[in-house]
């Protein structure tokens, strides 16, 4: 994977081996964003299964199950369902607000719950959901974009928020995917995109996508949103989202919902664009979402640099709800939601 800490001063891909490694890869932020967090997390319980094989000797592992018969044959069914159940509860309790994360991990424990008559037998399953997952991610991004670049007219000003690209997904985004789609159509857009503090999710890493495609950005501090849009210089607003309860509410990073209300405020029209994944119809409304709070240090600091005087308190959620209510319409690979949702 891109190790999204270091960007864009540096284009560093990192190399996960152990589910050790990737959930603090997780829970740094060096792989982020729903879809991409749900991809991680079934490859994650691949590297659990491989885990399991090197507790033997003559262990080999291979993934592409072309040398299966190659496996140790003292480990059984059961013993590898006990470890993947252990360590589906340790991925999904990384980041617990992108439902995209838990949604994928399900996938896979409803393929090795199954009684299978060997663990190569269910690894080969195994290996071809997460294949699956990640496949139908990148037709997801392209079916998405299609539907939400029809919304976007030449000359648009696109006003976004946090990073919803391809870093963000195993394609070509989400959010800035119906940008990129729009671009490709031949529409010219130009995009605003919030910092996003605290980790500058929109500054160094959506900035950085729209330069890669030559497509003009400009970035903003969060707070400069509502003066953009009281001047009319915002066409419309289109972020992603985190986890979209049955009613329409969404969450997605912090200062969202900010935003949300000035769209509304001065009649931009407010789109989330997400896949259906993201949809959590089991949570009747955003009350039940749980939202992830971060260390207080990432407040207190800009870039390793104290920023606020010792011992300060801070509050750090990451992510807010926006109300279905402010919400124009959803762009999904399926098509576009207007209201009432
Ligand atoms: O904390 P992050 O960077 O993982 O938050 C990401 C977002 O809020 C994105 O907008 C969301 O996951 C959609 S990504 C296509």
């Amino acid at each position: 994977m891109i190790d999204q800490t270091l960007l864009p001063a540096e284009y560093k891909i990192l190399r996960v081996t152990t589910l050790e490694d990737l959930c603090e890869a997780i829970g740094s932020l060096r792989i982020r964003g729903a879809p991409a967090l749900g991809v991680a997390g079934a490859y994650g319980l691949l590297l659990a299964v491989e885990e399991k094989w090197r507790q033997h000797d003559n262990y080999y592992f291979d993934a592409g199950h072309t040398k299966l018969d190659t496996f140790p044959p003292i480990t059984t069914v059961a013993a590898v369902q006990r470890h993947l159940d252990n360590a589906a509860k340790q991925i999904v309790a990384t980041r617990p607000t992108a439902v995209n994360l838990a949604w994928a991990v399900e996938r896979m424990k409803t393929v090795y719950s199954k009684r299978w008559q060997s663990p190569q037998e269910m690894l080969a399953n195994l290996y071809r959901e997460a294949m699956a997952i990640y496949e139908e991610d990148i037709d997801m991004c392209r079916a998405l974009g299609r539907q939400g670049a029809e919304l976007l007219k030449d000359g648009d000003n696109v006003l976004t928020h946090c990073n919803t690209g391809g870093l963000a997904t195993s394609g070509v985004g989400t959010a800035l995917g119906v940008v990129f789609a729009a671009v490709e159509g031949g529409k010219k857009i130009h995009v605003y995109a919030d910092e996003t503090r605290p980790l500058l999710q929109g500054a160094r890493l959506s900035a950085w996508e729209c330069k890669q495609r030559g497509i003009p950005v400009s970035i903003l501090c969060d707070g400069a949103a509502a003066s953009l849009m009281s001047r009319g210089l915002v066409s419309c607003v289109v972020v992603g989202a985190d986890r979209i309860a049955a009613n329409g509410d969404t969450a997605n990073k912090i200062g969202t919902l900010s935003v949300a209300i000035v769209a509304r405020h001065y009649n931009v029209p407010f789109y989330v664009a997400a896949p259906s994944s993201t949809i959590d119809k089991s949570i009747p409304n955003g009350e039940a979402i749980p939202i992830e709070e971060r260390s207080e240090e990432e407040i207190r600091e800009f870039c390793g640099v104290t920023t606020a005087p010792k011992g300060t308190r801070a509050v750090n959620p990451a992510f807010d709800v926006t109300s279905h209510e402010l919400i124009t319409a959803f762009v999904t690979e399926k098509g576009v939601i207007h209201p009432p949702f």
